[in-house]
């Protein structure tokens, strides 16, 4: 198939999105799509694939022109979209989540549950997914989630296939295996819309890369034709500075410690402190227990057995809020779970935390909020026309800065970080490690779950290692290195 989309025009009300963009694809090629968070990556599939409808401009598709009217028709026609934001039914299994509604029926209308089990089990069995296919989707981990939507692509037969940040939840081994897959889609002419942030897997696997900016094209062109630098540059339209900033901060007291923590179905005997102003990382491959041991810190989640402390004193954590009122914060990998309520607008997300501060009398200071959101949205480059927009229309990176300036403001003690920068473009990256040092000089302690290990080395002070459920071992920041880590993480010496 060989689509070509033609000075392609899109807003939402006043809010120009998509302002001249031109992008083809031909049959057989994986295909970048790169550009800052709210660049428009996502809309203009969207406007592809029917779920939103173009102002101005073209598709032309086999060389017909062409406009879908729904997402369905799309992927009838042979067009699969694996979304950026996970739309599994978490009450489902895991096998009626993959066939959703595109049932195999018999021709009296019953449904073939044989044929249906045998082909997600063929489909698993190719991704070296291990979900058991009748688990409740709710309770698979984010980059299990991942793999069923990306399953649930692969299974419609589409000749193109797009993949918006199919990699930010998955662990290393499953990228490796999306990515043979994608290699041996290519060969059957399949071609794939590939869009993430992560630069070192495009270059790794894509034909040719489109960088867009601001809602238009700026540039496209073969990989082997570009560099790291030269896309980031177009992305930002200017040359970024070093990629992790500077820190400068003295270490002080221990603030959080936790001994012994337990909890048998994920992690057993966790034991570390963190001190002020320190940022301690904790690496390790996905479902090795990292979110599940900081869930229970924070109180959402039981312990069974261990200790937190608290500035020296034994404290415990029955529920999120007594976490907050003791000074902790989390920001969660999900941010559609916890982090964010995507019906409220940023102004809500962001001051509903913090609304004691911004009412000091009982009445809420409607002038300091607004400053206060104004000032996290242009600190964070949120791209928005206001802190009136809802979060559910952000771009998904937006989204993820947004849950990161809703906890800053409440000025916590000890910040639990997990996958902070999931799914957001360099330049943002680096504004929120800045925010990390500034609170860091705040003396804020820090603690960073992150599976990118260039982050986990670029901005740690000292790193742990989690391997199945325990900690595996402990680097300091200046003997750290990937190989390290990765030794530790797969359960090596
Ligand atoms: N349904 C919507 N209603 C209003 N505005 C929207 C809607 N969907 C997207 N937008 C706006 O369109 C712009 C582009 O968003 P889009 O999701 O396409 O960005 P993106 O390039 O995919 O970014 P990211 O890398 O963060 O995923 C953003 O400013 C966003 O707020
Ligand atoms: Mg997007």
């Amino acid at each position: 198939m060989k689509i070509e989309m033609r000075d392609i025009h899109k807003a939402f009300g006043t809010n120009q999105v998509l302002t001249g963009v031109d992008f083809d694809l031909e049959p057989g090629e994986v295909h970048a799509l790169m550009g800052e968070n709210g660049a428009g990556k996502s809309t203009l599939m969207n406007v592809l694939t029917g779920l939103h409808s173009l102002d101005q401009g073209i598709i032309v598709i086999d060389g017909k022109e062409t406009k879908y009217e729904n997402a369905k028709e799309a992927e009838n026609n042979g067009i699969a979209f694996i979304h950026q934001e996970l739309n599994v039914w978490p009450e489902m299994t895991v096998l009626e989540n993959l066939f959703i509604g595109k049932e195999l029926r018999t021709s009296f209308g019953l449904l073939k549950s044989k044929e249906m089990r045998a082909m997600a089990k063929r489909q698993f069995e190719e991704l070296a997914v291990t979900i058991p296919l009748d688990a409740i989707a709710g309770s698979c981990s984010v980059g299990e989630q991942q793999m069923i939507e990306i399953a649930k692509a692969l299974m419609t037969q589409a000749e193109v296939i797009i993949m918006d940040e199919p990699t930010a939840a998955l662990t290393e081994r499953e990228i490796e295996k999306l990515f043979e897959v994608i290699e041996s889609l290519k060969s059957k002419g399949v071609s794939i819309v590939y869009i993430s942030h992560r630069m070192e897997e495009i270059f790794a696997i894509c034909d040719r890369i489109t960088v867009m900016r601001d809602g238009k094209t700026v540039d496209t062109k073969p990989i082997p034709e570009t560099s790291f630098d030269e896309v980031v540059t177009k992305m930002v339209g200017r040359e970024l500075k070093d990629r992790f900033p500077e820190r400068n901060v003295k270490l002080g007291e221990v603030i959080l410690e936790v001994k012994g923590l337990t909890n048998t179905r994920s992690f057993q005997d966790i034991s570390f402190s963190v001190r002020e102003g320190e940022v301690v990382g904790v690496s390790g491959l996905m479902g090795a227990g990292r979110t599940e041991i900081m869930r229970s810190i924070f109180g959402i989640d039981p312990l069974e057995a261990g200790e937190i402390w608290l500035n020296g004193k034994k404290t415990t954590i029955k529920n999120p809020a007594q976490a907050v009122a003791q000074g902790i914060g989390f920001i969660t990998e999900d941010r559609k779970d916890e982090g964010l309520v995507l019906d409220f607008s940023i102004r809500e997300n962001m001051a509903l935390p913090n609304l004691k501060s911004f009412s000091p009398k009982g009445v809420i200071d409607r002038k300091a909020e607004g400053d206060f959101v104004d000032m996290l949205i242009k600190r964070l480059s949120i791209k928005t026309e206001s802190g009136e927009t809802s979060a559910g229309n952000l771009s998904g990176g937006n989204q993820q800065k947004v849950v990161i300036a809703k906890w800053i403001g409440i000025g916590p003690k000890v910040l639990i970080l997990d996958e902070p920068t999931r799914g957001v473009d360099v330049g943002a990256k680096r504004e929120i490690y800045q925010l990390i040092n500034e609170l860091t000089e705040r003396g804020v302690a820090i603690v960073m779950v992150s599976s990118e290990l260039p982050e986990i080395l670029g901005m740690s002070d000292r790193i742990l290692v989690v391997h199945e459920g325990r900690i595996s071992g402990e680097l300091m920041k200046a003997d750290a290195t990937q190989e390290k880590i990765m030794t530790l993480a797969t359960g090596g010496q």
